[in-house]
């Protein structure tokens, strides 16, 4: 992708590897929406940075994307990069007598419902742009799924196939659409233990590494993939899929 002069927008912007893509991107010369739910964080990410603006969005609301969008055509018809990066996870315990759906639910409606309604809101002014760039956040536990976490990872799964699809059809048209794969990364996305996790991977150096790939374009199949995602997105290929399984998954 292009990697200067764009009009980004950017889902989960508030916190974690969607605010510092963000910030590294307007770091870079471009103008960055950041989105989410959290007003005070907008507020607070773009003060004192100019061509870093904040808008509201909750993929949970009907009425709020619309809004967004309705609001990104009236103010920048030039948007040109979607990174569809909001998500949420749950641990989920499928053998417990009061397990439900709830959880699952919610995930099917943020991590995946959210990244379609999302794509299908901004592809029409995607399609005007010479430059366009779809980048959306999976996991690598899409690869290999850890079983407390089971709708998340399918979720991951989901966006891993869909995306390939997505790749396929807009081929001619041409709008690059590029995933990212995280490894565990140090943010508050499973709660505040996370962030300082010392098995997760530093947020600063993930996105370093991220920029890197895309600044030299080393991203394969259009898979943007750190060094750390490469062991596990590889499993079933190298014949270690059990093996990697039952590491993730102990008895
Ligand atoms: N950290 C990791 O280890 C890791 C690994 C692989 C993949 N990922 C993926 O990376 C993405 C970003 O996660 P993160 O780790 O950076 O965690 P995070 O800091 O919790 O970020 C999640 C972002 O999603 C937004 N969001 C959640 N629900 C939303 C909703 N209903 N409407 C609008 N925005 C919503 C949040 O904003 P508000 O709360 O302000 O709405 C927040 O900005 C997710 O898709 C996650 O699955 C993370």
């Amino acid at each position: 992708m292009k990697m200067t002069g764009n009009t980004i927008l950017v889902t989960g912007g508030t916190s974690g590897i969607g605010r510092a893509l963000a910030e590294a991107f307007h770091d870079r010369g471009n103008r960055v929406i950041v989105t989410g739910r959290r007003q005070a964080l907008l507020d607070q990410i773009t003060a004192g940075r100019p061509g870093l603006i904040g808008m509201s969005l909750d993929l949970d609301d009907p009425a709020s994307l619309p809004r967004l969008s309705a609001e990104m055509r009236a103010r920048f018809p030039e948007l040109n990069v979607l990174i569809a990066n909001a998500g949420i996870s749950r641990a989920e315990d499928m053998s417990a007598a009061g397990w439900d759906a709830s959880d699952a639910e919610a995930i099917v409606e943020t991590n995946i419902l959210g990244v379609l309604r999302v794509t299908a809101a901004f592809l029409p002014a995607l399609k005007k742009q010479p430059n366009a760039t779809i980048i959306a956040t999976s996991s690598n536990l899409a690869f290999v799924p850890r079983a407390d976490f089971p709708t998340y990872c399918a979720s991951k799964a989901f966006l891993h196939s869909w995306l390939q699809s997505l790749r396929h059809q807009l081929r001619r048209i041409p709008i690059e659409v590029l995933e990212l794969t995280p490894p565990y990364v140090q943010t508050e996305l499973t709660g505040a233990a996370q962030a300082s996790d010392a098995r997760a991977m530093p947020l600063a150096a993930y996105i370093a590494e991220v920029m890197q790939l895309l600044e030299l374009r080393v991203h394969p199949r259009d898979e943007v993939l750190v060094e750390r995602d490469r062991a596990r997105r590889w499993a079933e290929r190298d014949g270690r899929y059990e093996a990697t399984f039952a590491a993730m998954n102990p008895n």
